[in-house]
């Protein structure tokens, strides 16, 4: 495939739903994330959750990776992860955030912006134990964006932990837990033809959520 210019002769028109309305918008932003949410993962998308995360760090400096939101908790979007991470240092000096879901068989994204606050150790430890026994290790295992020389190296780390814990339960390590991402923004964008598509807002205000339309 010739990748230096880059376009498809039979570019997709995002034909899918009906317009996307103020007047039909669920009140709460998190209810209309939601329902969504729930639209994706009834076409069988293979990761429905799955949202790009970007932080910046202390320099001011951009990174994006993808991680899995994994619900609502104080009224912010949750995903875990490793409290030694890139994006775990760039978040401890300066806690704002930005996400995006891109839910190609729906033609539809959100976009969400705000601060990032550390969960209560007693949920990261909820979560942590309803995870498989085999992820608790690999996370206890993991140095998370730090460099390692090999992928035996890890392996045999890897190996060592699973021989310590066997069927034991595994404590919640102290440099793992979780996040949630607290919106003052939440945009619903949808597909329409002719690249003319819907964008939707939701801005936090004193008394509650102000909607307003964007250009495509
Ligand atoms: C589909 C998918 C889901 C992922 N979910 C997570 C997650 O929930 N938590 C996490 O820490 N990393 C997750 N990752 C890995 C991250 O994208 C990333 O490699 C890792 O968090 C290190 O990022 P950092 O070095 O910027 O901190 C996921 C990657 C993919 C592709």
């Amino acid at each position: 495939m010739k990748v230096t210019h880059f376009a498809r002769t039979d570019m997709p028109q995002y034909i899918r739903n009906p317009p996307l309305l103020e007047s039909t918008l669920i009140g709460d932003p998190l209810a209309q994330f939601a329902a969504w949410l729930a639209e994706a993962v009834s076409v069988g998308m293979i990761e429905p959750a799955a949202m790009t995360l970007a932080t910046v760090d202390a320099d001011g400096r951009p990174s994006a990776r993808v991680v899995l939101f994994k619900g609502f908790e104080n009224g912010g979007f949750s995903f875990y992860t490793h409290y030694d991470s890139r994006k775990a240092r760039a978040l401890t000096s300066n806690p704002h955030a930005a996400a995006t879901f891109w839910w190609d068989r729906l033609e539809r994204s959100v976009r969400i912006e705000g601060k990032v606050e550390k969960l209560p150790r007693a949920v990261s430890e909820a979560y942590f134990h309803s995870r498989p026994q085999g992820s608790q290790i690999g996370a206890v295992t993991s140095r998370q964006s730090q460099v390692v020389a090999t992928r035996e190296e890890l392996d045999a780390r890897l190996a060592a932990n699973e021989a310590r814990f066997g069927n034991a339960m595994v404590p919640l390590p102290a440099d793992w837990g979780g996040y949630c991402l607290l919106p003052d923004a939440i945009e619903f964008w949808q597909g329409r033809a002719n690249r003319v598509h819907d964008r939707l807002v939701y801005r936090r205000q004193a008394d509650g959520w102000r909607v307003e339309r964007l250009e495509p």
